[in-house]
């Protein structure tokens, strides 16, 4: 299989085409907006933006060989819909009116809802024409519009509803509904591949512990698909926690997860885990030690997000281990301080989730962490 930068395409044998493509629908990123093209002996499927190690998963999913194929990062028919809306606008207002300078040039679409950027539609507000053109072009009922992140601790979006007063929306990913307040909650989309990764984990029996649970991101897959025993899920945002209990009982598995609301460093149980998952960007470490407590005294395993910076010149995978040792060497200390002098841990995997730009990138580091209780 060919690696390369993000792809809007994924390309497979023709015969296998529609196969590869109903999978990638049941996992909400086919792109529905775009056909998909037979060329020659090959199939293009469209898809959402998504990076490298997604494709790695979706061909090992799929079992067939995936050809992964450079394209254009704008979506065709995206692109179709909103030159359509600047046409029209354009028609009721003239070339050189504001009205055309505020229209979106990108947009994401949740059931009836479509959310812009938040520069854009800051002039149409007072416009009825532009809005009914919005509606009728995206086929939706409710707009709303991204906002510069609130600087609390929840870092909470702030997205405006222009049209409609219902803030709920869903989002379906690898067979899970995801519902949250789109304006108290953002919906993470770059972390899919590590969602998959752990839905193909196999967690039966074991106790996992989210100590940034969000809406569920994570706390759904370990339940649903990788069968976890219980999941305690820690989050002190109130909205994402209303989300997360709603995307539980919706999944079936609210009586498998006990949700903790408040700072994990306050309400995490100690000795119950046989895995914790830290995912906080850039860095997870304010919970390191909350972590390392939350263990069983048979140990565990840490899934520790983190944020690496490589610098011009520097080979990426050395970075990417570098950082992942020092962040064993942290964690270790911690292992033999709080759980006893001969407790350790060991880097058994790292996981890109995605690249911010050239270089940074969103790892995951796997420490299987070994607890040595002193017997004197
Ligand atoms: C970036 S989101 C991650 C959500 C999910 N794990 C994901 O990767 O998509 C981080 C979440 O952790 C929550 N959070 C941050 N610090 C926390 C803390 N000390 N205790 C509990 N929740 C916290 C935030 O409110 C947010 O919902």
């Amino acid at each position: 299989m060919k690696m390369m930068g993000c792809t809007n395409y994924i390309v497979v044998e023709k015969r296998q085409g529609q196969k590869c493509r109903e999978y990638l629908e049941t996992l909400q990123v086919y792109d529905t907006s775009r056909k998909m093209l037979v060329v020659g002996d090959t199939a293009e499927i469209p898809v959402i933006s998504i990076n490298p190690s997604f494709i790695e998963l979706i061909s090992e999913f799929v079992g067939m060989k995936v050809l992964t194929k450079e394209s254009p990062s704008l979506v065709k028919d995206q692109k179709n819909k909103l030159e359509i809306l600047r046409a029209e606008v354009i028609k009721l207002y003239g070339e050189t009116s504001d009205l055309v300078e505020d229209l979106p040039s990108t947009y994401e679409l949740y059931n009836d809802l479509i959310l812009v950027p938040s520069q854009c539609l800051r002039k149409c507000d007072q416009s009825p024409e532009v809005f009914a053109l919005i509606c009728d072009i995206f086929s939706v009922k409710r707009i709303a519009r991204k906002n510069a992140v609130v600087n609390d601790k929840f870092r909470s979006p702030r997205t405006d509803l222009l049209l409609g007063s219902d803030p709920w929306v869903w989002k379906k990913e690898n067979g899970i509904k995801y519902n949250f307040n789109i304006r108290k909650s953002m919906f993470c989309r770059g972390n899919i591949s590590e969602k998959l990764r752990v839905a193909k984990f196999d967690c039966s029996g074991e106790v996992v512990v989210d100590l940034f649970a969000g809406i569920g991101y994570f706390v759904l897959p370990y339940l649903v698909h990788a069968n976890a025993k219980h999941v305690y899920a820690c989050e002190w945002n109130r909205s994402s926690v209303e989300a997360l209990k709603l995307n539980l009982k919706d999944a079936g598995v609210e009586e498998k997860c006990t949700v903790l609301l408040g700072d994990n460093r306050e309400v995490c149980p100690e000795g119950v885990a046989d895995r914790v998952n830290l995912g906080l960007i850039p860095s997870s470490s304010i919970s390191w030690k909350v972590a390392v407590n939350a263990l069983k005294s048979s140990g565990g395993i840490l899934h520790v997000h983190t944020n690496v910076e490589v610098k011009a010149g520097e080979d990426k995978r050395s970075c990417w281990q570098k950082s992942a040792d020092e962040i064993n060497d942290k964690i270790c200390n911690l292992l033999k301080s709080e759980r006893g002098i001969r407790s350790t841990c060991n880097v058994v995997h790292i996981e890109c989730v995605k690249s911010y730009g050239p270089r940074i990138y969103h790892l995951v580091i796997d420490l299987q962490c070994l607890i040595m209780v002193k017997t004197e």
